[in-house]
């Protein structure tokens, strides 16, 4: 495959970029460049090729006036002449366009072979793509990056090209064969709060983390810091942000000097963009550093914080570094942020975080469990976060080692193997599994399909010479996290989606994933979710679970203990709510409508295909699989299943294999299979 990374604004060039040189020199640099280096390291990719503006600015760089520049073999970023040669922030980027797509074109009509595929970062160079693909035909995926849409719902003042902005946005939704976005937020909430959004284009792929970090920046980062500091030893409280109303630093200055703690022990270190001078810069960059000064001086904090003009990459990694040894705090309170990519970054070096609850931070800070969410309005929830990181020490530590460990799954190698799936589903080379399937199988996902490599390419060998047999998922989770873990473990594609604990399903329609409407309306009947959470609302032992999981016929919590769920099973009912409660891995809990569930979603799908109910088989291993595996005629344990529903072993449907996850999830596929072959021969002989 050939793929095209498409980006107009910012500095776009190898590293070292200067990050923050201009309002677009941006997060999506270190994307593009982590996402194409990784691209061009597979062998089913024979070019990763960057495509963005070429300008000539003396102080931005001679590079960027250069045509292509090859960072591998594989590797190239090439740069278009739209005939203006100057440098243009975002605004001016949208009258150059319409010439920048005609030189594209004629370059890439220029060409022997064109590109597989397009990547647009960012609505405009979206749009460049659909002008791309209605010219020579070249699909394209797009990335947002960061959505207008829910910058206006985070109180930043109104815009006038705000509203042109979305609108841009929906066009390059409703155009993209496929949507990738960072974070559940983002793909869950924020896009398909557009009128355009359809949920079956929009996969979530976690970025990487620059890991090519080495001590060798440290000693030039303290230099940065010491003109500033009194004693630089002291625990680091970094931030790393542009100079933007939106990234909210002001408050962040604003807790620090309201603590005495805080003061007394600690360095707040801001690397705020970067800057030439206090007056020269765009000018909501001149007011935030200038507000930012103000309130040092107000508070009189000099000699404990530091604000350096400029910094490169490799200190920006050194600055992590050091803020980890002298036991510091990272601190990202912006008032919304779409992702989050430093708290990934500060996970990497151990560094604790506390973010904000806005946005991206929420899985981020929920997967890695490094840190500590806050309201970024509130001063004294940042201010208590920061001390309780710098006061405790055992938290500290625990949250340094879970960063540190769970932020090794985000790497660039995975999220190209990922968007190189996605990929080759947009230009048609994947073929569709079983259309025409005589027996389903309903399965669980997590600790059922998932836990064991070896099992699934077991399983998927099987389900692929088995035509017969279609796989249909059944899991908690949601649609988007369903998705990532059938891609990320290389699962056979699904025939349905059964998802958020069976209170939706997703089937295709006219080649496309949909919400299954039908299912919707069943289960509507009855559900109160208002009632359930104010009654459930500080329930005793009882923590909801993160926005995302809060769906429209789902309320999740963790349950303190299984009292805690029986508890609630019995408030409801004296409450007189008809609500259904499912209890999982003794802690999670979920309320759903009274007609919902697996084992009803088994039925609908099941009824959807015209599958006889003999011809359904369901695997499961935990609470949530119950009512599944207690409904289906061919039902299946694996052996690793959880206490919780060991008693259904004792079922006369329910087959307990002895191996775990997808082997054993195949060994009572083929042990029912081979027991219903048997009745049916013993029944022919009988006929005989
Ligand atoms: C999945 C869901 C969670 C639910 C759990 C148990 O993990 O994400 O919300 O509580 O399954 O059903
Ligand atoms: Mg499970």
């Amino acid at each position: 495959m050939h793929i095209v990374s498409l980006a107009l604004g910012g500095c776009l060039k190898a590293e070292p970029v200067r990050y923050g040189i201009t309002e677009d020199t941006g997060g999506h640099i270190t994307y593009i460049l982590g996402e194409m280096e990784a691209l061009a390291e597979r062998d089913d990719v024979h070019l990763a090729e960057i495509i963005t503006r070429r300008f000539e600015d003396a102080k931005l760089g001679p590079i960027h006036g250069q045509a292509e520049e090859w960072l591998s073999p594989k590797l190239v970023i090439r740069r278009i002449d739209s005939g203006n040669t100057k440098y243009l922030s975002k605004e001016a980027l949208s009258v150059d366009r319409p010439a920048f797509v005609q030189a594209l074109i004629a370059e890439l009509r220029s060409r022997d072979r064109l590109p597989d595929l397009i990547h647009a970062h960012f609505a405009d160079a979206a749009d460049v793509a659909k002008q791309v693909e209605a010219a020579l035909g070249i699909p394209f995926i797009y990335t947002a990056h960061s959505l207008g849409m829910d910058k206006c719902a985070t109180g930043t003042p109104p815009n006038p090209c705000m509203a042109a902005r979305i609108a841009e946005e929906d066009r390059a939704i409703a155009g993209a064969r496929a949507i990738i976005g960072s974070s559940r937020d983002e793909c869950e909430r924020q896009l398909l709060a557009y009128p355009s959004s359809k949920v079956g284009k929009i996969h979530r792929l976690i970025p990487g983390i620059d890991r090519h970090f080495s001590d060798d920046g440290e000693a030039s980062a303290l230099g940065l810091l010491e003109p500033f500091l009194r004693d630089p030893t002291k625990p680091m409280v970094l931030a790393i942000a542009r100079p933007v109303q939106k990234k909210n630093l002001l408050r962040l200055v604003e807790a620090f000097a309201a603590s005495s703690s805080l003061r007394a022990r600690c360095n707040l270190v801001l690397i705020a963009g970067l800057r030439e001078g206090l007056d020269t810069g765009e000018q909501e960059q001149r007011e935030v550093m200038r507000g930012l000064i103000e309130a040092i001086d107000r508070h009189d904090l000099y000699g404990s914080v530091a604000y350096p003009k400029s910094h490169d990459r490799q200190q920006v990694q050194a600055l992590y570094s050091l803020a980890t040894q002298t036991r510091g705090v990272f601190v990202n309170p912006a008032l919304m942020e779409p992702y989050g990519l430093t708290l990934a970054e500060a996970a990497a070096h151990g560094l604790p975080v506390v973010a904000t609850m806005i946005g991206g931070p929420q899985d981020i800070v929920g997967d890695l469990q490094h840190g500590l969410l806050v309201d970024p309005c509130d001063t004294q929830a940042i201010k208590s976060a920061i001390e309780r990181l710098i006061e405790d020490d055992d938290f500290w530590d625990q949250c340094s080692s879970n960063g540190r460990n769970n932020s090794e799954a985000m790497n660039w190698t995975t999220y190209a193997e990922g968007f190189a799936h996605i990929a080759s589903e947009v230009v048609g080379k994947d073929k569709k599994g079983t259309s025409n399937p005589s027996h389903l199988l309903v399965s669980d996902l997590d600790n059922t399909l998932t836990g064991c490599r070896s099992g699934v390419a077991r399983f998927k060998r099987f389900l692929s010479h088995e035509n017969g047999f279609a796989l249909v998922v059944a899991t908690g989770r949601s649609f988007v996290e369903a998705r990532r873990l059938v891609r990320d473990w290389g699962l056979p594609s699904p025939l349905a989606w059964i998802t958020s604990v069976g209170s939706e399903i997703y089937i295709e329609r006219d080649g496309e994933l949909v919400l299954d409407d039908a299912y919707a309306r069943k289960i509507a009947d009855g559900w109160a979710p208002q009632k359930i959470d104010n009654v459930l609302r500080d329930f005793p032992g009882l923590t909801p679970q993160s926005a995302c999981e809060q769906r429209a016929f789902k309320r999740s919590y963790i349950a303190a203990s299984c009292q805690v769920a029986t508890a609630v099973e019995q408030r409801l009912h004296d409450e007189g709510i008809g609500a259904r409660v499912v209890f999982s891995h003794e802690r999670l809990l979920d309320v759903l409508p009274i007609k919902a569930g697996k084992a009803a979603a088994m039925h609908h799908v099941a009824s959807f295909f015209g599958m006889p109910v003999g011809n359904v088989f369901a695997a499961g291993d935990s609470g949530n699989d119950s009512d599944m595996l207690g409904a289906c005629e061919n039902a299946i344990l694996v052996g690793n299943h959880a206490a919780e529903v060991a008693e259904l072993a004792n079922r006369p449907n329910v087959y307990v294999s002895r191996r775990n996850h997808a082997s054993g999830a195949l060994e009572g596929l083929l042990a029912h299979h081979r027991a219903q072959r048997m009745r049916a021969r013993q029944l022919a002989e009988v006929a005989i």
